[in-house]
Order: structure tokens, then C-alpha cells, then sequence
């Protein structure tokens, strides 16, 4: 049955909430278990659809897959297939992101292109020439990427564009080849840093994550371990976002505030004043937010892509314009049509959004079409007189753990129902 959140604004979001375990950390987390044959523990794995789709890949690959409470086990003894048919790339375009372990594990790999999604075309031409690069000859045939790595070795790759998935893909194809394998160009991001100290928790040798050069030197095994992945940076960010649009007043904690600065520094230029501790951020949200003059996204540690259409539902209201551009993907404004129906004035064209603040937002009855863009959806609605209704939770689901739950901790009138009553 499907579901949608029944929303009550606007109440000011108020008090302290721990963050959820990082998504986009866990997911390459999990494909990376495929590298080592002894049993992996995930601490504080968040319950979400999209580890639930990664988890169906890693059973039909033949890994053994148990939940404890938070705590996942992933045992992949017994890795048998290297096939993924679509029905399950489909539910997960970074399903990808599992073709440098198989390769390494198996050497050869057959995989269902994962195609495009809600926000935008999503190739994977980097992830390919990469893998060309360490030597796998690559074949598409009829959607299915067929890969042999039959003599598949460690090398130089230079990534056109700093790619999170490819840069993934790449420092998991390299783990146990023999030699050193160099990503030049290589993504940034925190979670990038996060999947080399998993990857050397199990006995491998990464180094220079975070930075533009990652190296890998491979090993002849890894050995199981137990790991706990980053705070959702993403999530702590919607929360405050959140804060920032109800004028609300919280403390998100067990986060690394520095990998959200990107995103604190503008919600500071809304207005809001912030204040940093070790692990948590205090947000104390301005009565209306200010327009951001110029808000782009960006690869890290620039503003993030997966905070956009969440800080332009704040800026709905702002006093004033803010111009809002969308340099990773081409889609990612599908949402403000939604937002419109609420009394937003926002007009895009192609990349670039204009938004001109209203002093008031009005519950209505949306529909969420991606994840990011239906948090964006509730924190709208959070923000708004009178009643809401979201559609399209499962969205939402992909990357939120129960987040009417905490949103309901901070106040929030917020209820979960299914879409027939
Ligand atoms: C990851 C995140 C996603 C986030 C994105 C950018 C996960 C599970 N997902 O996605 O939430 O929005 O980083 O921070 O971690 N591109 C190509 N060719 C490729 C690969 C990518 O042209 O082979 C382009 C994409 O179309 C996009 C840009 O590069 O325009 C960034 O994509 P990438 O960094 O690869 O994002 P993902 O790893 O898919």
C-alpha cells in the first residue's frame, strides 16, 4: 500500500535530534563487502529502501544478509552469480557502484544498465572508461554491460570529471589487483574518505581520499571487519533547512560539522545563526528568511546538489529573489511545480532557477517524484498555513529513516497514512 505524510504547519521545529547513518557512505560500504569473504559488520546501518535494494543485489549475488537491530552482517562466502538483471538495477541506480567488487571478486560482470532516474540523465561513461583503464574489456550488449576482467590490472586512471560513483567504483576495482592503482581527478567527497578507511579497516591500503589523488595499492585479501559509516551530512542539512523555514530553534547532533559547511554557510546567508561543537550544530532560525543572491551547486566542499531543492523550499518564503543554479544534474527542479501549488513563485529555465519570496506558503495536496525533491516537499509544507498532503513516500523512504518521527520529536505536526485513507 502506498503511503503519504499528512502535514500540519506551521509549528517552529524545536529541540535536539541525533543524525542517521550516511546513505550515500553505507551504500558503497555494503557493495564493498563483495571484496572480502569473512563477515562484515555494519554498525548503525539506517533502515532505508535504498540499503533495502542494495541488500537484494548482495542476496542474489549469494551473500548472506542479516539486520540486528541497527547492526547489519553481510557474510559473502559463497558469492556465486555476477549477473544483475534490470529488475534490480532498476530500484537502484547505484547499483552500479557493485561492478568494481564484482570484478574484483569474480572478474567478470553482467550488468543491467541502470538508466536514467527523476533528475536527470545519470551515465555512466566514466565508470566505463575508468574500468577500461585498469584493463576490462567493456561490451554493451542490448542494456546489459558485460565485463570481463580476465586481465584486468592495476594502473593509472584519469577521471574527466570528479565523479563520486566512479571514483568508488574505481578504489573498490583496484583493492586486490596487484600493484598500485592512481585515481587522478578523483572525487572529494566525505563519503569517498569514509569507503578508503572502510577499505583499509579490512586490510587494504588506500591512501590520499579526500584529496584528488586517491591511491590504491592492492593486497592478496581482506579480511572482515566491523565498521560504523559517517552521519548523514544530507539529512543533518534537511533538518536544518527544516529549522530555517519554520523559524525554529535545534541542535542536530552526532554529525561532523565540517562536512556540512558547505551547506551552513548558506542557511547562514537566510539569516539564521549557527553555532558549531565538536559534534553538533546548533541552528537558531531567522523569523523570515533572507534571499540568497546567488546559490550554486557544486562538487565538494561546495554547496551539495543532494541539499538544493531542500534550501530553495527556505528561500519559497524569503524576503526578496534568490537565484538558485544547478550544475550537476540537468533535471533537478521538477519539484518547484509542486512547490507552486502552495503559492510559490519560483520559474526555472533550463539550470537555473529564479525564486521570488512570498510571505506566505498554503497547504496543498503534492506529489513527490524524487528524494531529495519530496524533503523538499515537507519542508515546504512544514512552513505553510494549514494542511498538507505528500504524496509518493517511498521517495522519501529511499534515503530518510522515519523521518516523521523526527520531525514529530521537534514538534512537527506530522502523520504517516496510508493512500487510501
Ligand atoms: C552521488 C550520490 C548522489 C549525489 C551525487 C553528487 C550516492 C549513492 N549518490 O551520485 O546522491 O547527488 O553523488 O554529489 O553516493 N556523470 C557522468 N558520467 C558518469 C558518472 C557521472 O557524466 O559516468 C555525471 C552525472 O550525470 C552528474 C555528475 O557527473 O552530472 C555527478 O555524478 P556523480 O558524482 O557520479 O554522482 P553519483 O555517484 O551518481
Amino acid at each position: 500500500m502506498q503511503q503519504k505524510f499528512i502535514i500540519d504547519g506551521v509549528k517552529p521545529l524545536i529541540g535536539e535530534i541525533e543524525v542517521q547513518t550516511a546513505k550515500n557512505a553505507a551504500l558503497p560500504i555494503i557493495a564493498a563487502c563483495i571484496l572480502t569473504d569473512e563477515p562484515v559488520v555494519i554498525e548503525k546501518c539506517p533502515h532505508l529502501k535504498d540499503i533495502d535494494a542494495m541488500l537484494d543485489i548482495m542476496r542474489h549475488l549469494g551473500a548472506s544478509v542479516e539486520f540486528d537491530g541497527d547492526n547489519l552482517t553481510i557474510c559473502c562466502h559463497d558469492v556465486a552469480l555476477n549477473v544483475i538483471n534490470s529488475d534490480l538495477t532498476g530500484k537502484l541506480r547505484s547499483s552500479i557502484f557493485i561492478l568494481g567488487s564484482i570484478l574484483s571478486r569474480c572478474r567478470h560482470a553482467y550488468i543491467s544498465h541502470p538508466g536514467g532516474c527523476e533528475i536527470g540523465l545519470r551515465p555512466i561513461d566514466l565508470h566505463i572508461s575508468g574500468l577500461k583503464s585498469l584493463d576490462v574489456k567493456i561490451a554493451d550488449d542490448r542494456g546489459v554491460i558485460c565485463c570481463d576482467g580476465t586481465e584486468m590490472r592495476a594502473g593509472m586512471v584519469n577521471l574527466d570529471f570528479a565523479s563520486v560513483g566512479a571514483t568508488e567504483n574505481l578504489m573498490m576495482a583496484g583493492a586486490l589487483l596487484d600493484g598500485e592503482t592512481v585515481i587522478v581527478n578523483a572525487a572529494r567527497e566525505p563519503e569517498i574518505v569514509d569507503l578508503a578507511q572502510f577499505i583499509n579497516a579490512m586490510g587494504g591500503r588506500v591512501s590520499g581520499a579526500g584529496g584528488s589523488v586517491v591511491r590504491v595499492i592492492g593486497v592478496k585479501k581482506l579480511h572482515g571487519c566491523t565498521y560504523k559509516p559517517m552521519p548523514d551530512r544530507i539529512c543533518a542539512g534537511t533538518f536544518l533547512a527544516a529549522a530555517a523555514a519554520t523559524g525554529g530553534s535545534i541542535t542536530v547532533n552526532g554529525i561532523i560539522p565540517e562536512h556540512i559547511f558547505g551547506i551552513t554557510e548558506r542557511l547562514k546567508q537566510t539569516g539564521a545563526k549557527l553555532g558549531f561543537h565538536r559534534n553538533s550544530i546548533r541552528l537558531l532560525a531567522a523569523p523570515r528568511p533572507r534571499p540568497i543572491h546567488k546559490l550554486e551547486t557544486n562538487v565538494y566542499p561546495a554547496f551539495p546538489t543532494d541539499m538544493q531543492p531542500q534550501l530553495c523550499a527556505v528561500l519559497a518564503r524569503a524576503k526578496g529573489s534568490s537565484v538558485v543554479v544547478e550544475n550537476l544534474f540537468e533535471n533537478r527542479f521538477g519539484y518547484t511545480s509542486e512547490l507552486a501549488k502552495m503559492g510559490a513563485a519560483i520559474t526555472v529555465k533550463d539550470r537555473v532557477a529564479v525564486i521570488h519570496g512570498v510571505p506566505q506558503l498554503y497547504g496543498a495536496t503534492l506529489r513527490a517524484s524524487d528524494l531529495r525533491g519530496g524533503a523538499a516537499l515537507v519542508v515546504a509544507a512544514l512552513s505553510a498555513e494549514g494542511r498538507s498532503a505528500v504524496y509518493g513516500v517511498e521517495h522519501i523512504d529511499r534515503g530518510y529513516e522515519y523521518i516523521e518521527r523526527t520531525l514529530t520529536e521537534l514538534g512537527a505536526s506530522v502523520r504517516r497514512a496510508d493512500c487510501g485513507s
